[in-house]
């Protein structure tokens, strides 16, 4: 884990609510893996004085040897905007890779990644990396919902990569108007996947989990629990576990990706 100043390089708005901004990071960020996260803050603020979670969106390589690394965010409250209102040449305290990130195992044949707003951001950096693992998987498929055509992002990013991605949005302003729970369940039906992968808002990661316990098909989501310090330490992110009832786990150090059996989200 490497505890670092970071000099924003790039801040750019996405959408209104939607930014991404990329960091010099050091070579030890080479090691970071999908699903992991950063706890970014500012130095020598009181308010807000916690550092904040958000997930490794992508890492970048420059042509120079330079190394970024990309955080994807909404704007909800104090930190997001504040961070949404860094310049180029400001400087975060950034704290990482923390965390376990997804496993996917060598030779999967199909995986399905299911993303809800924001949840999308670790799924850009698993598609560029897989492109890098010796077998990757034969087929790739994200489910992509929002609330509306301005919450679906890094479409792009996809496009680019040649990764195809189905569209709901709770208004019908792009894609198909429903929850995006409904087309990830009819493939499942119809194509059963290996591996089932889901991040985005706690009652999405409930229906997800259903509909792959209901059709006994592996499945990893990552939790988005409240975290103060990222480390174990405050004990703030505890979910519950289901193969031990009563025991709590704590998103921060044993996920935030758990196996779909290991955690009680209903
Ligand atoms: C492992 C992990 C990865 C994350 N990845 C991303 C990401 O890639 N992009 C992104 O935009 N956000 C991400 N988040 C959520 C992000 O950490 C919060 O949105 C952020 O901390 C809000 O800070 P704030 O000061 O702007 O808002 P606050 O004033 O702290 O909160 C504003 C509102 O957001 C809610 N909120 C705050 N933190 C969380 C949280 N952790 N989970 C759910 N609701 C929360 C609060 O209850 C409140 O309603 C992630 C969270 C976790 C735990
Ligand atoms: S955030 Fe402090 S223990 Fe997990």
């Amino acid at each position: 884990m490497i505890h670092t100043h970071a000099t924003v390089v790039l801040n750019e708005r996405l959408a209104p609510d939607y930014g991404r901004v990329r960091l010099c990071c050091e070579a030890g960020f080479a090691q970071a893996r999908p699903g992991q996260f950063l706890m970014l803050g500012f130095p020598g603020a009181i308010d807000p004085l916690l550092r904040r979670p958000f997930s490794i969106h992508r890492l970048v390589s420059g042509a120079d040897g330079s190394r970024w690394i990309e955080v994807l965010y909404k704007v909800v409250g104090k930190a997001t905007r504040r961070l949404s209102q860094v310049s180029a040449g400001g400087v975060l305290s950034l704290l990482g890779p923390l965390g376990r990130g997804f496993q996917v195992p060598p030779g999967v044949g199909r995986l399905y990644c299911v993303a809800g707003g924001f949840g999308v951001a670790p799924f850009v950096f698993l598609a560029e990396w897989l492109q890098r693992q010796a077998s990757p998987p034969a087929e790739l498929q994200v489910f992509l919902g929002g609330r509306g055509k301005a919450d679906l992002l890094c479409l792009a990013d996809f496009e680019r990569l040649g990764v195809p991605v189905r569209l709901t949005t709770d208004d019908g302003s792009c894609g198909d108007q429903c929850r995006v729970t409904d087309p990830f369940a009819e493939a499942v039906a119809q194509r059963p996947p290996d591996l089932v992968l889901a991040c985005g808002p706690k009652a999405m990661l409930a229906c997800v989990l259903g509909i792959v316990r209901a059709h006994r098909v592996a499945c990893q989501v990552s939790i988005e629990a409240m975290m103060a310090c990222g480390m174990g330490a405050c004990l703030g992110c505890a979910v519950e576990g289901r193969r031990d009832p009563g025991r709590y786990l704590h998103a921060c150090v044993d996920g935030p990706v758990f196996d779909a059996d290991a955690v009680v989200l209903e």
